[in-house]
């Protein structure tokens, strides 16, 4: 991919030729009395024009009227800015200062469904406090916005981005709610679905209704010439929806690329007017308070005949471009991305200039991986080898989102510990599927595709992790070890590197709820397994000392209280540790002068790590575990009792290495 810096001498001269007639069009005289917003603009806009200019040369450069789209471009990042409410203005300047915010170890995020956890967004409100006691900072609202009726993929099937899904609210809830989220230390996150639209989108309505422009928005075929020609080369992602990736409309006697489900229809970023159309829908959410989008489905947003058609360069350059734009108009805007793909792609969008945010789905799976294998190896080659990101960037490390489980780990990484990758997605599925003789888990399948027999997995933390079984066996052995299975795994993502991103409801051990099947608009899309309705009731059963929701949610809110406290913890960077025990995980973390070795138990029976590995890993000869406040010394084999963890404390002042 060639770098903005490629670009110069070609960005230079067109910014001088644009500037003037931008600050024309908002007549902006010279002189002393320039208002501050427009300097800041034009600031900003010189120093960041090199990366939206390059990309969008890439993109469109051949195009005869690519002029006339990037003055078009400029001037909305103008009327942007200018629109720019006050007080983001200001959050603007903080963030521009302190770049790293999402390092700090106080980050933690949250994820829900505003009409399953609240009903609707005043409703929300209320339940900031309750955020607060558990210490959130970050929140995910599910998509909120219009929808087509009935099955609507979760909201992610958007007919209008301006305006709110009228069951939950309105704009002026949302930025209300914005604003009192920041105003307690707590980061609005919504999606930006951009790779595609409902069929009922205006848009797409006018598509449907012949019109020649927004037929340019999509990709529709008269005949299966070409969607033959594609699918040889495409993966499907829906394929119990329907098969393959196109979906006929006969009233349009047309098919139309629709790589997810049949309503959801894929937007044609080769058309620059898709591009310009877009930035305008990110723009406005920002400046309705937003401070990080999620940018859904990255890995789709580029098509190339003979290709998968998967994480092509130009959805990178499309991606790069939308980044600089939130640098000129909107400095708060963060994007985290959602790039549910093989492990050498998903790191690809991390980068300052990209997704500074990434989900972490390879930590995610092989912590499942590790849970049923009781072997961490592929978990700990894996993350040794790929962990690292860039500076300035950051994980956000979940069990559970509102998606499945795919085993999206690296077929050569496998290979280097023993693994046949295609049996062991095989092993995963019945194991999770509880088809696996002795299995404790509890999931459904997602998507089982019968040509390559692939498919994922649907299911709640706690389901996943035994609860399920256990508490219907009533067995309190069984539950004591599906409550440890959780606690473990919440351990890892709270002190490995990033931030901990916890689905709502999993906060007490939410099991799977299989009554989706009666809503007609959700029972063929097995993830609303786990997406139940929240309970409050729960809440009262969370005040019983002996209840196991209750213990759950008390662990999590103890961990993140710890988390919060330990500089150690902070920012990506982590060192994998040899342990020389197949079930015990390590790694160390260190800051200001703190330095924090965490090592994990991933099987039922106790483990030792031996006192030379202790001693290799360790800073110090004597430590304290952060979670009990026990001593520890490394003349001595660590032990962990079943699915036990510790976060031990280098002692630096009380010895030196030894
Ligand atoms: C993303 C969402 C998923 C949705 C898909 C299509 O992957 O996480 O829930 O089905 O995009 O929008
Ligand atoms: C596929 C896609 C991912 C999406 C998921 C939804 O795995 O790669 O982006 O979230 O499907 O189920």
């Amino acid at each position: 991919m060639a770098s903005p810096t490629d670009h110069n001498a070609e960005a230079a001269l067109s910014l001088e030729r644009l500037l003037p007639r931008i600050r024309a069009r908002a007549g902006v005289a010279g002189g002393s009395d320039v208002p501050a917003r427009w300097t800041a603009f034009a600031e900003r806009l010189e120093r960041h024009w090199p990366y939206l200019f390059g990309p969008l040369l890439e993109l469109y450069g051949s195009r005869y009227d690519f002029f006339y789209h990037l003055e078009k471009l400029a001037w909305s990042l103008f009327e942007s800015w200018m629109e720019r409410p006050a007080d983001l203005v200001e959050l603007d300047e903080l963030r521009e200062r302190d770049g790293d915010w999402l390092a700090s170890p106080s980050m933690v995020g949250g994820a829900l469904y505003v009409d399953l956890f609240s009903e609707n967004l005043p409703k929300l409100r209320e339940h900031i406090p309750y955020f607060k006691r558990i210490g959130i900072t970050y929140l995910h609202l599910m998509p909120l916005f219009a929808v087509r009726p009935g099955d609507s993929d979760g909201g992610y099937a958007i007919s209008n981005y301006r305006s709110v899904n009228p069951s939950l609210g309105d704009l002026d809830d949302l930025t209300e709610l914005a604003r009192r989220l920041r105003s307690e230390g707590i980061s609005l996150v919504l999606d930006f679905v951009f790779n595609h639209t409902s069929d009922e989108h205006e848009w797409a309505r006018r598509a449907q209704a012949g019109d020649p422009v927004y037929r340019e928005y999509y990709f529709t075929f008269p005949d299966r010439t070409l969607p033959d020609r594609y699918e040889r080369t495409l993966r499907e992602i829906f394929p119990t929806v329907r098969r393959g990736s196109f979906t006929w409309y006969p009233d349009m006697d047309r098919w139309v690329w629709t790589t997810f489900n049949s309503f959801q229809w894929d937007l044609n970023y080769a058309n620059p007017e898709v591009f310009r159309a877009m930035a305008g829908e990110m723009l406005f959410l920002a400046n309705a308070g937003v401070e990080v989008l999620r940018l859904d489905a990255v890995a789709f947003l580029w098509k190339r005949m003979g290709t998968s058609c998967e994480n092509l360069p130009e959805a990178h350059l499309v991606i790069r471009a939308f980044n600089a734009l939130a640098r000129i108009a909107a400095p708060a805007l963060t994007f985290m991305s959602e790039a549910i793909v093989a492990p050498d792609e998903v790191v690809r969008y991390v980068h300052p200039r990209e997704c500074p945010v990434s989900y972490n789905p390879l930590l995610m799976a092989l912590l499942w991986e590790a849970l049923a294998t009781r072997d961490v190896r592929l978990l700990a080659y894996s993350m040794r080898k790929r962990f690292r990101i860039e500076d300035g960037c950051t994980w956000a490390n979940y069990l559970r989102c509102h998606d499945d489980i795919g085993w999206t780990f690296d077929d050569d990484d496998a290979a280097a510990v023993q693994i046949r990758a295609y049996d062991h997605r095989r092993f995963l599925n019945q194991f999770y599927t509880g088809q696996f003789e002795g299995s404790f888990a509890r999931g459904v399948p997602f998507q089982h595709n019968p040509d390559t027999n692939d498919m994922r997995i649907s299911g709640t933390l706690a389901s996943l992790a035994g609860l399920e079984q256990a508490l219907e066996r009533a067995d309190p052995e069984l539950v004591e070890m599906a409550v440890r299975r959780i606690l473990l795994l919440r351990g890892v993502i709270m002190s490995i590197g990033g931030f901990p991103l916890i689905y709502l409801g999993e906060e007490w051990g939410l099991l799977n709820d299989y009554d989706y099947v009666a809503d007609p608009a959700k029972e063929g899309d097995s993830r609303w397994v786990h997406r139940p309705r929240v309970r409050w009731e729960y809440l009262e059963s969370l005040d019983a000392p002996d209840s196991v929701s209750r213990r759950i949610y008390a662990e999590l809110v103890r961990l993140v209280g710890l988390r919060r406290e330990t500089p150690a913890f902070s920012g990506s960077r982590t060192a994998f540790e040899e342990t020389g025990n197949e079930s015990l995980f390590a790694y160390t973390r260190g800051a200001s002068g703190q330095h924090v070795l965490v090592v994990a138990n991933f099987s039922e029976a106790t483990q030792q790590m031996e006192a030379n590995r202790l001693r290799l890993a360790a800073r110090s000869t004597r430590m304290r575990d952060l979670l009990t406040g026990e001593a520890h010394t490394t003349r001595e084999a660590l032990t962990l009792g079943p699915y036990e963890f510790v976060w031990l404390e280098a002692d630096v002042a009380g010895g030196r290495l030894g």
